[in-house]
């Protein structure tokens, strides 16, 4: 039952997963690292994300961890499964959710939007093989720029969107996959824009992917109130963003 539970991402993202996992778990500690200096991973060579990947992680592993969380495709797609080979906790990662958007699709369109990385890698390619029939991944480039600079007011986030999906606008699209955390920020422009489409992503599945994670090892915390602790590579203006984006204010502690 001792430790806290590590989340890794290249910047904010992650932290539309930790709010669905602090909600779903109280009464667990969390420690986020946000990668924010280095931030968009998606547009980098595979080796630089391996390696971001593994200095993020190091920070989070100077702590007692009991789980890891890789709150982000990318980092998942490039590195996950060498952290599962190197570290003996338990460890959970993402992809793109795709699965349970094929679950929705009648005859239109699933749009599968992640980063450039995400969707070159081979484990984007693997879902495809199973559950991509009708979809169309789509590269969301410049929507993790506009989540990092915390300018993603309707404006700017309409325009962004608008112009990526432009190319599929006159098609039948059934649902729209958030497949990165960073745009998980963007969910309520895209109800917004898409009001007829299933807007799908992964975060609450993780969450609860963590809490049986934590159950089958039988770690979890049955009762106290959890705290939260925030670290930047950016430092305090990506701190106070994280702040700023987390949903429950209560007993956090910040941290450069
Ligand atoms: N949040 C990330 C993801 O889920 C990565 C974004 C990036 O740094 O490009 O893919």
């Amino acid at each position: 039952m001792d430790g806290s539970i590590g989340f890794f991402d290249s910047g904010v993202g992650g932290i539309s997963v930790l709010n669905e996992a602090r909600k779903l778990l109280p009464h667990e500690d969390f420690l986020y690292y946000g990668d924010n200096l280095n931030a968009p991973y998606g547009e980098k060579p595979l080796e630089e994300i391996c390696a971001l990947t593994q200095r993020g992680v190091a920070f989070l592993l100077q702590k007692r961890l009991k789980a890891l969380v890789v709150a982000c495709n990318t980092a998942t797609s490039a590195h996950a499964e060498t952290l599962r080979r190197e570290l003996s906790i338990p460890i959970v990662a993402m992809e793109p959710a795709l699965k349970p958007a094929h679950s929705l699709r009648k005859d239109g369109r699933v749009l599968v939007l992640a980063t450039k990385a995400t969707l070159a890698l081979p484990k984007f390619r693997q879902l495809m093989a199973l559950y991509g029939e009708g979809a169309q991944p789509v590269a969301g480039a410049g929507l993790v720029e506009l989540v990092e600079s915390g300018k993603f007011g309707a404006s700017e986030a309409d325009e962004a969107i608008c112009a990526l999906l432009e190319p599929f606008l006159g098609e039948t699209i059934d649902a729209i996959v958030l497949g990165c955390t960073h745009y998980v920020f963007l969910r309520p422009r895209f109800e917004v824009l898409f009001p007829d489409v299933s807007i799908v992503d992964g975060n609450a599945g993780t969450a609860r992917r963590l809490q049986s994670v934590l159950a089958q090892s039988n770690t979890l915390r049955p009762c106290g109130s959890g705290r939260t602790e925030l670290f930047s590579s950016g430092g305090e203006p990506f701190l106070r963003l994280m702040h700023s984006l987390l949903a429950e204010k209560a007993n956090e502690v910040r941290h450069g």
